[in-house]
């Protein structure tokens, strides 16, 4: 499965981080240290909070910069009577193009099952969206030797009633929760085996071709120094970066990762 046709998505899942001021800055440093040469090879995504959205897009859209606009969540419903809830359409609306579905924070804080996440995949498609599925094990999960059944389950549920093209064009991001936030990465080899895990998954649920081009991330504490590793993986495509996707330097470090390889 040639990784060459699968261009890298590094993806910065800014949290409940940076009001709009700060969130400007931070596109603005980005866009100053990334070059044509990385956007030609690495796709970016920037997810900030929803009341940063806008000022991100007018900034990223006047200095034509290549960055794509991702927000973290979205509800399922077009519109209606959901108080504080954002609509895809809404997104869809600020030319967002990635939106992430099913983060461990949002099922673990919030309650999201399964079912819910499947809904809001499709969604989020309809509205001519990528869907970026999380999925990934706890560390009493994963000493239990339940790492791949629980995240296989995750990606089983996701993808239901999708159609193999849908499936093809998705962004899955496996994220152990244990990494997430703590400093530890899982070791590059144990990355690849689990996102393996997930392409076979899709595979078998959606075919040879939409596991040849699904596009399947490693998230949880990755950084400068360890970025080159992990992309290096071959079913490693691309990054979910929380904490250091804060800080302009570090995230641009990430998505520049073939620097270091
Ligand atoms: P982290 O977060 O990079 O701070 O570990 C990753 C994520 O939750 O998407």
């Amino acid at each position: 499965m040639a990784k060459s046709t699968r261009t890298p998505l590094i993806s910065g899942n800014w949290k409940m981080h940076h009001n709009h001021f700060e969130a400007i800055q931070t596109v603005q440093k980005l866009a100053y240290l990334l070059h044509k040469d990385d956007y030609e090879v690495v796709d970016v995504s920037v997810h900030p909070p929803f009341t940063d959205i806008r000022s991100v897009q007018t900034v990223l859209e006047a200095d034509d910069t290549p960055i794509s606009i991702g927000a973290q969540h979205c509800y399922i419903e077009e519109k209606g009577a959901f108080t504080g809830e954002v609509s895809p359409a809404m997104l869809a609306k600020l030319n967002v193009e990635y939106v992430i579905a099913g983060h461990s924070e949002r099922r673990e804080i919030f309650g999201e099952t399964d079912d819910l996440i499947n809904k809001k995949v499709q969604a989020i498609l309809k509205w001519g969206m990528t869907p970026i599925l999380c999925c990934g094990e706890t560390l009493e999960e994963r000493e239990a030797g339940g790492t791949d059944e629980k995240v296989s389950g995750q990606v089983r549920a996701g993808l239901a009633g999708l159609t193999p093209e849908q499936v093809g064009g998705l962004v899955i991001a496996y994220e152990p929760i244990w990494a997430i936030g703590t400093g530890r990465t899982a070791t590059a080899d144990d990355a690849q085996a689990t996102c393996k895990v997930v392409r076979d998954v899709v595979a078998e649920v959606a075919g040879a071709d939409a596991a040849a081009s699904v596009r399947i991330q490693y998230g949880g504490s990755v950084k400068p120094s360890n970025a080159a590793e992990l992309m290096a993986q071959p079913d490693i495509d691309g990054a979910l970066v929380g904490g250091a996707s804060l800080v302009a330097e570090d995230f641009a470090g990430i998505v520049q990762f073939r620097q270091n390889s």
